[in-house]
C-alpha cells in the first residue's frame, strides 16, 4: 500500500493558529507586537526566496518584520555592526542572518554575534550548549524543531525508535539528532547520525524505523535504502533546471519520492513537507523570544 502523506502545510498552519493567538495575548498582557529582523547578505536565490516567505508569514501572522538587505561584498565588522544595531532595538525580538554568508564573513562569528536573548535560529554557541545539555529555556533551531513537532503531530512513536539522521549539518542533523536522543517526552529515540563517510549507509538506513534525510542530494534515497513501514521525512530543497516550469526549475528533496512512497508508512512531499513547518517553528520562537524579554508568563 503506498504511503501515508505528512501535510506539512496543514500542520504548519495548526501552529501558526495558535501562534495568532500566543500574539494575541501578548498584546492584550504587554501591549507588545513580536519582531523579527530577517538579514541577508547577497542575493542567493535560495534564500531571496526563503525571506520573503519569511516576511509574508510574519504580515499574515500580525508580527512586526524588518528587512535588512545587503550587498555580496559587505565586510564582516559591517555586518557585525547591523547585528549590534537589532540587538539594542526595543522592537526587534529575533534576529535571523541567512545562511549561507559571502566567504569573506564568518558565520561563527556572526551567529555569536546575535544577542542569545534574540538567537530566533538557535544558532548561538550558548543556545547550541543548552541543546546539548537538554536545557528547555534556550531556542531550537527552526528546521529540526519542525521535524520533531511534525513527527509528534503526525503520532509517530519516537520513544525507542531507531532513527537514522543522514547529514550533520549544523542547520539540521546535529541539533536534530540532540532533540531525538534527549530524555524527554516525544523523545528518547535510538539516533545514528550518517554522513559522507558513512560506510554501510544503504543497510544502516534500512534498520531504520524513522528515516530523515538533510543531505541536499536530489533523490538519493532509493527505495532499497528503507524498510517496509518505516516513516520518510525528507528535509532536502534541490533546484532542479526544468524547462517545462514557468521558474525554469523545480524543487525536488533528497528522497526518491515516487519509488519510496510505495515503500514507506508515511512520507513528507517536498514542497509541502517540512519547509512550511521551518517556518512556523520560526514564528514560534519570536513570540516566545518577545514573551520572555517583556517577562510575561
Ligand atoms: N539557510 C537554510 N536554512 C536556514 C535556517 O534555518 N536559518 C538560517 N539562518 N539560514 C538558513
Amino acid at each position: 500500500m503506498p504511503a501515508t502523506l505528512i501535510d506539512g502545510k496543514a500542520i504548519a498552519e495548526q501552529i501558526n493558529a495558535e501562534t495568532i493567538v500566543e500574539i494575541a495575548r501578548l498584546k492584550n498582557q504587554c501591549g507588545v507586537t513580536p519582531g523579527l529582523a530577517v538579514v541577508l547578505v547577497g542575493e542567493n536565490p535560495a534564500s531571496v526566496t526563503y525571506v520573503s516567505m519569511k516576511d509574508k508569514v510574519c504580515a499574515r501572522l500580525g508580527m512586526h518584520s524588518e528587512r535588512v538587505s545587503l550587498p555580496a561584498t559587505t565586510r564582516e565588522s559591517e555586518l557585525l555592526a547591523n547585528i549590534n544595531n537589532l540587538n539594542l532595538k526595543q522592537e526587534i525580538h529575533g534576529i535571523l542572518v541567512q545562511s549561507p554568508l559571502p566567504p569573506q564573513i564568518s558565520e561563527e562569528k556572526v551567529f555569536a554575534a546575535v544577542s542569545p536573548a534574540k538567537d530566533v535560529d538557535g544558532f548561538h554557541p550558548l543556545n547550541v550548549g543548552k541543546l546539548a545539555n537538554g536545557d528547555p529555556t534556550g531556542f531550537v533551531p527552526c528546521t529540526p524543531a519542525g521535524v520533531h513537532e511534525l513527527l509528534i503531530r503526525s503520532g509517530v512513536r519516537i520513544d525507542g525508535a531507531h532513527v537514522v539522521v543522514l547529514g550533520r549539518s549544523r542547520i539540521v542533523g546535529r541539533p536534530l539528532s540532540l532533540i531525538l536522543s534527549q530524555k524527554a517526552a516525544h523523545a528518547n529515540a535510538t539516533v545514528t547520525v550518517c554522513h559522507s563517510r558513512s560506510r554501510n549507509l544503504a543497510e544502516i538506513c534500512r534498520s531504520a524505523d524513522v528515516l530523515i534525510a538533510a543531505i541536499g542530494v536530489p533523490g538519493f534515497v532509493k527505495a532499497d535504502m528503507v524498510r517496509d513501514g518505516a516513516v520518510v521525512i525528507d528535509v532536502g530543497v534541490n533546484r532542479l533546471e526544468d524547462k517545462t516550469s514557468d521558474k525554469g526549475y523545480r524543487i525536488v528533496g533528497d528522497v526518491d519520492f515516487d519509488a519510496v512512497s510505495q515503500r514507506a508508512l508515511l512520507i513528507t512531499p517536498v514542497p509541502g513537507g517540512v519547509g512550511p513547518m521551518t517556518i512556523a517553528m520560526l514564528m514560534h520562537n519570536t513570540v516566545r523570544a518577545a514573551r520572555m524579554q517583556h517577562g510575561a508568563s
